[in-house]
């Protein structure tokens, strides 16, 4: 975006090495054994649900083939409550299932003057590393995504950056304030119910596991993040600048897994993910946001 065709640029033009990743460049997520499954028939797919659970509490991701027609990601929702989690509304408008596609009218918003917000998952732009929900008073542990239709045109790539790689990358001054500190993060209008902001920690550690949490996206924490912590607004400007480094480029899903009807189910703390900008506006994914605990007995 923004640089001249090739064959216009001179010698002395500067080129702008932003979107020049190519495939070969990817690192690709290396899905762990017994992550990765097939469902011949919705039935199959139920009965498979404890392995699901077992691997989403093992590696914080799992992916599902389904072999079956499911045009309204009806599959999905049933699977989760079968699974035992509480699926999340996203907003005062919204249901259990949103659809992320290009969708420039906006939906309902309870808060906005107009009645209509604008989310960024209805635009065609990138998508910055976050997690999912992370201005909810109490961020989705997990959310599912069925992909319906992917970008044919080789947009609209997902990766993924598990926390650990984060967090080995950060300073331990960096990591110390951001476990310590609470911030106001704002609610963007669209999934407003009601709370204008909520506080919680971008870093924190699962008592059971030992496993680093996040919850991040940059453009909804105050700038600056803190009126009185220089140490939580240095730890949260190292963040962003080790976030927006172009070399933090995380792992791209192999596209054998992310491609029709294929349902992926994430641990939303133990990733932050991002997507490149959209090409094929009819792409369209079904999301669906959820609390709860694996269960494995
Ligand atoms: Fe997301």
């Amino acid at each position: 975006m923004g640089s001249p065709p090739i064959s216009s640029r001179t010698t002395f033009d500067p080129v702008v090495h932003q979107d020049v990743r190519t495939k070969s460049q990817d690192e690709y997520f290396n899905f762990p054994a017994g992550s990765r499954f097939v469902a011949p028939s919705r039935e199959m797919g139920l009965y498979l649900k404890k392995a699901f659970a077992h691997a989403l509490k093992e590696y914080g991701v799992v992916s599902v083939e389904l072999k079956f027609d499911d045009p309204k990601s009806h599959f999905m929702l049933e699977l989760i409550q079968e699974m035992g989690f509480t699926p999340d509304t996203h907003s005062g408008t919204q249901g259990a299932l949103w659809d992320i596609t290009y969708k420039p009218e906006g939906i309902s918003s309870l808060k906005s003057a107009t009645g209509k917000a604008h989310s960024r998952s209805h635009g065609v732009g990138e998508f910055a590393w976050h997690t999912d929900g992370s201005y909810e008073a109490h961020p989705q542990r997990f959310f599912g995504l069925h992909v319906v239709h992917p970008d044919k045109q080789g947009g609209g790539i997902f990766r993924v950056l598990p926390a650990e790689s984060l967090v080995s990358m950060l300073s331990p001054q960096a990591i110390d304030a951001l476990l310590r500190t609470e911030f106001d993060i704002q609610v963007p209008e669209e999934f407003y119910k009601g709370q204008a902001s909520n506080r919680g920690r971008l870093l924190d550690v699962d008592p059971k596991t030992g496993h680093f949490l996040l919850r991040f996206r940059a453009d909804i924490l105050p700038d600056p993040p803190t009126k009185d912590n220089p140490a939580a607004n240095a730890a949260v400007a190292e963040l962003k600048r080790l976030l927006n480094d172009p070399k933090t480029q995380g792992q791209r899903l192999p596209d054998d897994v992310f491609k029709e009807n294929v349902m992926l189910l994430m641990d939303n703390a133990r990733f932050l993910h991002m997507r490149t900008a959209i090409k094929d506006k009819k792409r369209l994914l079904r999301r669906i946001r959820f609390h709860g605990e694996p269960q494995t007995d």
